[in-house]
């Protein structure tokens, strides 16, 4: 089906939820990779809200993203454990090797970086996930070098 369609099952299938939004807006994300800016409309419609709304509940969840992520997700624990272990100069390094803030895609559309709060690593610090691979005991270049790596 197209991503219209898509969207619109999504949604109504959520509609008789009390605050059917967020799950939409989660899943409309996993179907589709992002939520495009049509998909507000579309959800607007069928759940019956207005499209500054949904916009206004995108903008504030950091998880939601407007627009296509790269083709590696790679996540940088900032959390307190990893931040005593040197999380915060390996994210300043990945910023830098990447030319990219944090939620940033890098301009040949290889990595998105994202900073994320806790994988449980904590005891072996700093920790990433290069997609869904853990990787403990991070280097900036370690990561940046699983990220690169070409999809097969
Ligand atoms: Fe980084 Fe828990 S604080 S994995």
């Amino acid at each position: 089906p197209s991503d219209t369609v898509r969207v619109r099952e999504i949604a109504a299938a959520h509609a008789h939820l009390d605050g059917p939004l967020l799950p939409v807006l989660h899943e409309v994300q996993h179907a589709l990779g992002h939520i495009p800016r049509e998909a507000l409309a579309l959800i607007a419609e069928e759940l019956d809200l207005s499209v500054a709304e949904i916009h206004g509940v995108v903008s504030f969840y950091p998880d939601f993203r407007t627009e296509p992520a790269g083709r590696r997700v790679l996540k940088v624990c900032r959390a307190e454990a990893c931040q005593a272990v040197g999380a915060a100069a390996l994210g300043e390094d990945l910023r830098a090797r990447l030319g990219v803030d944090w939620h940033g895609t890098t301009g040949d559309g290889a990595v998105t970086l994202e900073p994320v709060y806790c994988l449980g690593l904590c005891a072996c610090g700093p920790a990433a996930l290069v997609d869904e691979t853990p990787v403990a005991r991070a280097t900036a270049e370690r990561l940046e070098r699983m990220a690169r790596e070409v999809v097969g």
